[in-house]
């Protein structure tokens, strides 16, 4: 239409103007024509450009980012967060794509990984390894890591380079602390660096040796009593969310209710504001933990060994590989 209409208006122009001047008349046309082409191609281009501007921009708003604030956020609205342990990269991948709230990569690494124990062998250059794979494979959850045993109790100065080589190394948004009152001072320090700390509070693992038994804890008035303000003294110190691990479902009903602040639960029922399990666990991947907070979701040990199975059976009886896997 513009092509048509611009050359109408050209026969128009030449029908008018003496043969002298319709050299001068065209080129001036052809100017015209040739800057109208320009406009044409960068609306063309900024219309294109901005649509493509557009769906990147609702690409982005649709994988929002889980951060702390956002959790609270649940915690007002009655949402429950999901949070679950991740190790490495592609577990971390599969859980982030699945939309998991936050990912924690536990020190019970220890454990499902290293296969101690206890918790209390695992060191701040093992929990940085795993938590920068679990980082890279994250887009939207938080990611949380733990302190391991011995890099934060009783020493602020010490949690504070603890958490700061978390931060700077793996890519983490938060660290995880176990423990109330006695780590208030490392906990203020850690946050006066603009790093969120998670606490933990009930049944701490890192602490075994202190209670001996991985019983449910709390049950006592006074345990129940201490741990209630333990929840609010370091809500006070400024941590932004608070595991309650096995501890009876009213008290962590009642804990949650009193503070602001997410409270996450492992055994210790549904009236908190989200759950959390270790991921080997609720996939059915270590079968001799069997307490009764946990749902299996998955015999994953049982998935794995017979595929390992097969695959034996198949290199024995020379079926594997067979000529469409080879070269
Ligand atoms: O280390 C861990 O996996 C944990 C969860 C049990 C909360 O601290």
């Amino acid at each position: 239409m513009l092509r048509a209409g611009l050359s109408m208006k050209l026969c128009h122009d030449y029908q008018k103007q003496p043969p002298v001047m319709f050299f001068k008349v065209m080129t001036k046309r052809q100017k015209e024509l040739k800057e109208n082409r320009v406009i044409l191609f960068i609306v063309l281009f900024c219309s294109f450009a901005s649509d493509h501007c557009r769906e990147n921009m609702s690409t982005q708003k649709t994988v929002k980012l889980v951060t702390t604030h956002v959790l609270y956020e649940m915690k007002l609205k009655g949402e429950k967060i999901s949070m679950l342990t991740a190790y490495d990269y592609s577990m971390a991948k599969i859980l982030d794509e699945a939309g998991v709230d936050v990912i924690l990569v536990g020190d019970s690494a220890s454990n499902v990984m290293a296969g101690f124990e206890t918790t209390l062998p695992i060191t701040l250059e093992n929990m940085i390894y795993h938590a920068a794979s679990v980082v890279r494979g994250v887009k939207r959850a938080l990611v949380v890591v733990d302190l391991p045993f011995g890099t934060y109790q009783g020493n602020s100065r010490e949690a504070l380079a603890s958490a700061i080589r978390i931060m700077k190394e793996t890519g983490a948004s938060a660290v995880k602390l176990e423990g109330g009152r006695e780590i208030t001072e490392s906990i203020e320090r850690i946050l006066s660096a603009g790093i969120p700390v998670m606490g933990h509070l009930g049944l701490t693992p890192q602490s075994i040796h202190k209670f001996g038994t991985y019983v449910v804890r709390a049950r006592e008035p006074e345990e129940a009593r201490k741990l209630k303000d333990d929840a609010r003294i370091i809500e006070k110190s400024g941590c932004f969310a608070i595991v309650l691990e096995k501890i009876p479902a009213s008290l962590a009903g009642e804990v949650a209710e009193s503070v602001k602040v997410p409270v996450i639960g492992i055994g210790a029922g549904p009236m908190v504001d989200g759950q959390v399990l270790v991921l080997h666990d609720m996939l059915g991947i270590n079968t001799e933990f069997s307490p009764r907070f946990l749902r299996r979701y998955h015999n994953l040990h049982e998935e794995i060994m017979g595929a390992v199975q097969r695959y034996i059976a198949d290199v024995r009886s020379l079926d594997f590989p067979n000529e469409k896997e080879q070269y």
